[in-house]
């Protein structure tokens, strides 16, 4: 790789142990990628947060570089932690998660990253634009950036991610370069969607047909026929792709590198799909609930204030059951929003729990009580389930049906 006068003095200690040890990481990762150079990037999204996910690993890896003074070079936020920061004793946490969880977060805010907590850092105004590179981890977030919004990331895991806020920089390869971004699979899109559950059954639909494929960066979909989808369904549908391997998608007309799709001829992909109603119909066959789950989430990724409303439109007038709980996943920045018209407390007369901070995946159930959970989203049926993770059987449903069996 070639580096810079600066990059080599960094690499070589000059900057201190932290950089150096950052810049080290990058290089040898950029080099089992075959990469030329580092690139400056705007801003890093930072996963590893929740001590459920990174234990007593992650608490040595920030004391470290903080005991060594590293400091972000960019705005840098934060992914979900394990827990409400203001309300984890009403969530069944205990003490010893609660303190390490607190000791991970104190350790991002003293080298300066804005511990947003949240799988959805656009909502606090980490906007991005066409073409500008950026270093994002979390699979929904960086499918976001890169389909959304046309922005540059690969899929950074927890190490690269801190190595670039610390450093400014990232590796030059993937999806940083235009060619790595051209579709390589079609999908016809004939389904009726008509709600965020519906664009996450599709991800699954199109993440399962399409992920045995060899493609170096992961399939990127085409999709032909989805009329008028909200941002919100979008991030729904990012989601579901990531879980299977998929960081960028195009929606014909609708999503912004036009001219990486436009003039390509139908041999260009390798293979094709058509998503009917029917099949959407099945899929959600396949997660039929039990009617005794105990608990349902919502907000994976966190809910925005649009998603927020359908609840309050949803809900109006009715009561989650005694014995239930419905669980709605959010972030600072939406509930602020929903607060300050008064939504929230409506929602919690309710009997609705609002969290932040947290997500559905990386917060602890307690199984004695929960023995299987019900929610909307694909990504978080994958993740709660995974035996690695909260291990319980998870099943998905329309928001409107998840009101229907968890309200009185
Ligand atoms: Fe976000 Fe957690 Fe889902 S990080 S995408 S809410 S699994």
């Amino acid at each position: 790789m070639h580096l810079t006068r600066e990059e080599e003095s960094a690499l070589n200690g000059e900057s201190g142990i932290a950089i150096q040890t950052a810049m080290g990481l990058l290089i040898d990762v950029g080099e089992f990628y075959d990469a030329d150079r580092l690139i400056p990037i705007e801003s890093t999204h930072i996963s590893g947060v929740s001590y459920l996910t990174g234990g007593d690993g992650l608490v040595d890896i920030l004391d470290f570089f903080v005991e060594k003074g590293a400091r972000t070079k960019v705005y840098s936020t934060l992914n979900p932690s394990g827990m409400d920061r203001d309300n984890w004793k009403n969530h069944f946490i205990d003490l010893n998660f609660a303190t390490k969880q607190f000791r991970i977060l104190r350790n991002f805010e003293a080298m300066g990253v804005s511990t947003t907590c949240s799988c959805t850092p656009y909502d606090f105004g980490h906007i991005l634009t066409k073409g500008q590179h950026v270093a994002w981890a979390e699979s929904s977030a960086i499918t976001f950036a890169n389909s959304f919004f046309g922005a540059r990331t690969n899929k950074e895991d927890s190490l690269t991610v801190l190595s670039a806020s610390i450093t400014g920089k990232t590796i030059n390869y993937g999806f940083h370069l235009s060619e790595n971004r051209i579709p390589n699979v079609l999908v016809n899109n004939e389904s009726n969607l008509k709600e965020y559950a519906d664009y996450s059954i599709l991800g699954e639909i199109v993440g399962k047909e399409f992920n045995h494929l060899p493609f170096k960066f992961g399939a990127i979909p085409l999709f032909k026929g989805i009329k008028s989808p909200r941002p919100f369904e979008m991030k729904g549908l990012g989601a579901a792709l990531a879980s299977f391997g998929t960081h960028l998608f195009h929606i014909e007309n609708i999503t912004p590198e036009i001219e990486l799709y436009n003039n390509l001829k139908h041999s260009d992909f390798q293979e094709e799909i058509t998503v009917t109603d029917d099949m959407i119909e099945e899929m959600y066959e396949n997660f039929k609930p039990p009617v005794d789950s105990q608990i349902a989430v919502i907000g994976c990724p966190n809910a925005s204030y649009e998603e927020i409303l359908e609840v309050v439109e949803l809900t109006k007038g009715k009561k989650v059951l005694p014995n239930k709980e419905f669980w709605l996943f959010t972030n600072r920045a939406q509930r602020a929003l929903a607060e300050s018209s008064n939504i929230i407390e409506e929602l919690q007369e309710r009997g609705i729990k609002i969290l932040v901070d947290t997500c559905p995946e990386v917060t602890p159930y307690d199984k004695s009580r929960f023995s299987s959970v019900l929610t909307n989203s694909v990504k978080a049926q994958h993740y709660i389930s995974a035996p690695s993770l909260n291990n319980i059987p998870t099943y998905i449903l329309p928001i409107r049906r998840i009101v229907e069996v968890m309200f009185e």
